[in-house]
């Protein structure tokens, strides 16, 4: 299939190794120098963009496709209080686009096993909880969208949080997510139950950019020919 890229930093470029050696064609790519090029034939061309851009520009270049009718396999976090817009432009205009926070099969495999745990602890309100998720030093946004994803795992079926907060609990009822930006680390999640008794801790812990780059590769061999809203859900059908 023909796939554009938008953003070509260090995701793009994992992206585009792996749509390669799948048998995809790159028909273009847009980076912050190139925004003319959305109205190119070769970006009509493609078949589904796959955009991996920054928290501020994301948004724009989502409606630019809209435009343009191509399908977004959307990866950039730090965007989501837009959400509901993109949701209404997305149904509105006939459109198709694809979100997850995480592409990482190991990541999704590791949500539901926060949801189950977290269903298990609501039985147990002698424990607290909270997340730690740990990033390399050139990400933008925090928390990190894989770590909001978790938090709203924990809360769906946490009776006793109703919201979470960034570094410090405001009351109990806040569950806290801590944000370290260390090194070149690709990306560590950890949620953590603690009593006064023990620590029941389930830990994510990504060895490279890999594994988000090939799900990113085969969202978009999903989301080819498909209309409507898309999320890891709908794909991995746990
Ligand atoms: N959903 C996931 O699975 C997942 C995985 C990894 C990273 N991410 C997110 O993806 C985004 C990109 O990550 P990265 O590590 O590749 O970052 P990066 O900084 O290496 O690359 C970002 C690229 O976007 C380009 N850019 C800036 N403005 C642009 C514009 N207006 N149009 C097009 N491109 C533009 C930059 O020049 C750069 O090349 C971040 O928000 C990150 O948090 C998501």
């Amino acid at each position: 299939m023909n796939i554009a890229l938008i953003g070509y930093g260090k995701m793009g470029h994992e992206i585009e190794k792996i749509a390669v050696s799948r048998g995809h064609n790159i028909v273009s790519i847009i980076d912050v120098n190139n925004p003319d090029d959305f109205n190119s034939p070769a970006f009509k061309s493609a078949d589904v963009a796959i955009e991996f851009s920054t928290p501020d520009s994301a948004i724009d270049n989502y409606r630019k496709c809209f435009v343009e009718h191509v399908p977004v396999v959307a990866g950039t976090t730090g965007w989501l209080e837009h959400m509901d817009e993109v949701k209404k432009a997305c149904s509105e205009g006939g459109q198709t686009f694809f979100y997850a926070s995480n592409y990482s099969l190991g990541v999704n495999i590791f949500f539901v096993l926060n949801k189950f745990l977290a269903r298990i602890m609501n039985s147990y309100p002698d424990y607290d909880v909270k997340i730690d998720e740990t990033h390399h030093i050139h990400k933008l946004d925090a928390p990190s969208g894989t770590a909001i994803t978790l938090a709203e795992g924990v809360l769906e079926n946490i009776g006793w949080k109703d919201r979470w907060a960034l570094e410090t609990a405001e009351n109990k009822e806040d569950l806290v997510i801590h944000s370290i930006r260390e090194g070149e680390v690709p990306g560590i999640h950890e949620i953590t139950y603690e009593s006064e008794v023990d620590v029941i801790s389930i830990k994510h812990d990504s060895k490279s950019r890999k594994g988000l780059a090939l799900g990113a590769v085969i969202a978009a061999e999903f989301t080819k020919g498909k209309k409507g809203f898309l999320g890891m859900d709908d794909m991995l059908k746990f």
